[in-house]
């Protein structure tokens, strides 16, 4: 379907990252989007630069969620807020568990829930969810995280089983690292976090799955683009490698010596 068929959209996690590159995608095609994040500020600027309508809510307030689906007929929603913990399942604590969960599953399956019926009575809509390579392969991530986002992509699948025979169309996006804040948002500010994850690496910028994202929405309305998983090219996933490039490869300057297999976050 053409974007010209669709007028709203609705973005979670769009103060920074993706979130806020598919809302500046998303303006580019004139659609009315609801921008929704904790982050005042930044949701602030981002209206001021692109003219959505920001929403200072936390995801997991399903009063505040519910009021704004039942005030706007959402005709796109992206459910791309995510959070993750940088814990080891076993010195897991309670309170990261439930963080996770809340962000990363029990409120897209809310949203879907206060969503997804509007688009199937009125035979128009697409969701695209975030979940990420997390919820398909092993990397020595977060359990928490793993768990969250194979929800995410399951309930993907199903989503598309419980709109059938309707105009509503289902995008998993299923990202790997890409350039964005979530490594200082997950294991603090400190600079070497962005030499240890960003820096160096040629990796997909946030606007590349804004693209990828335009892309599946832009398709004929007979095209359902189920899922996309997008990871830089110097990426694999089973053990999780990710080289930077070597101008001269010295042996002791390979791929292989600069690889990173410890600890890895969310990507
Ligand atoms: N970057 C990667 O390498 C990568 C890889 C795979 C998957 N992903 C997924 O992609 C999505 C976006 O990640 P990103 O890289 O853009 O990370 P990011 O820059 O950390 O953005 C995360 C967004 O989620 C929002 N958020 C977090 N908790 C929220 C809550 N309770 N209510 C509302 N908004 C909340 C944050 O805004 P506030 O803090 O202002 O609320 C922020 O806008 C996430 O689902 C992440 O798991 C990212």
């Amino acid at each position: 379907m053409p974007f010209s068929d669709y007028k709203t959209a609705l973005v979670t996690g769009a103060s920074s990252g993706i979130g806020a590159a598919v809302v500046e995608r998303l303006r580019r095609e004139n659609i009315e989007v609801h921008a929704v994040a904790r982050s005042a500020e930044a949701l602030q600027q981002l209206a001021a630069r692109t003219g959505c309508v920001a929403h200072v809510i936390d995801v997991t307030d399903r009063q505040a969620m519910a009021e704004l689906a039942r005030r706007v007929e959402f005709d796109i929603l992206v459910n791309n807020a995510g959070v993750d913990r940088p814990k080891k399942f076993l010195e897991a604590d309670e309170g990261d568990i439930d963080l996770i969960v809340d962000v990363n599953l029990r409120a897209v399956l809310h949203i879907c829930r206060l969503v997804v019926p509007g688009m199937v009575a009125r035979d128009r809509g697409h969701v695209i969810n975030i979940s990420s390579i997390a919820g398909a392969y092993n990397f020595g991530g977060n359990s928490s995280y793993h768990a969250t986002k194979a929800g995410v992509s399951m309930l993907s699948n199903q989503l598309r089983i419980d709109a059938f025979g309707k105009r509503v169309r289902v995008t998993e996006i299923c990202p790997g690292r890409v350039a964005t804040d979530i490594f200082n948002h997950v294991h603090g500010d400190d600079p070497s976090i962005r030499e240890r994850f960003i820096d160096g690496f040629e990796l997909p910028q946030a606007a590349d799955i804004a693209d990828a994202i335009a892309f599946a929405i832009a398709a004929p309305v007979a095209v359902n683009i189920g899922h996309m998983e997008i990871t830089p090219t110097l990426q694999v996933m089973g053990g999780l490698q990710t080289a930077k490039p070597q101008p001269s490869a010295k042996p002791d300057q390979s791929a292989a010596a600069k690889t990173d297999q410890s600890g890895e976050p969310s990507p």
